[in-house]
């Protein structure tokens, strides 16, 4: 079962009670939210997800983080992979376990969307990014 929509402030009172694992029968095996700076990029629910083992999938990813694409810490990883920012953005994503859904009618940005395990941020890249998501 696939769920979304999720709202943090509802669910995060979930985290630490046993309310969820009584109460749902059928658990979702994946929530797809948005994915941005609003919601504080989910990272409370996230973290229920992970205790729930419930996949965690964003959309949005590249339309409402613009900021992120553009950001130079960002620019200067696409530029040392000589891969593109969103290319960064997803496999770092990834690297976190997040699943982006994305779309796209170019052929070649599906390409490039299929073509991100090429890539594997060290540690210390990846925590760069981390900083921006904070
Ligand atoms: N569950 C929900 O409530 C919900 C809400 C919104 C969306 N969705 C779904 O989520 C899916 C993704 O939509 P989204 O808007 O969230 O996706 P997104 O990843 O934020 O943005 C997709 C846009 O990015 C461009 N793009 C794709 N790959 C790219 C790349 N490698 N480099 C540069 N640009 C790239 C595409 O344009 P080009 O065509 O020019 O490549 C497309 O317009 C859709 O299937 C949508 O139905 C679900």
């Amino acid at each position: 079962m696939g769920s979304g929509n999720w709202a943090s402030a509802i669910v995060t009172p979930w985290h630490n009670s046993s309310i969820f694992n009584e109460t749902a029968r059928v658990k979702p095996a994946i929530v797809q939210n948005r994915f941005y700076a609003q919601t504080g990029y989910d990272h409370d629910l996230r973290a229920f997800c992970r205790k729930h083992r419930i996949l965690y999938q964003s959309f949005w990813t590249l339309t409402a983080n613009p900021q992120i694409l553009a950001h130079p810490t960002v620019q200067r990883l696409a530029a040392r992979f000589r891969h593109t920012p969103a290319q960064v953005w997803f496999r770092y994503l990834t690297q976190l376990d997040i699943i982006p859904l994305t779309g796209t009618t170019s052929a070649a940005h599906m390409r490039e969307d299929l073509s991100i395990f090429e890539l594997e941020l060290a540690p210390s890249e990846s925590d760069a990014i981390d900083q921006l998501l904070r």
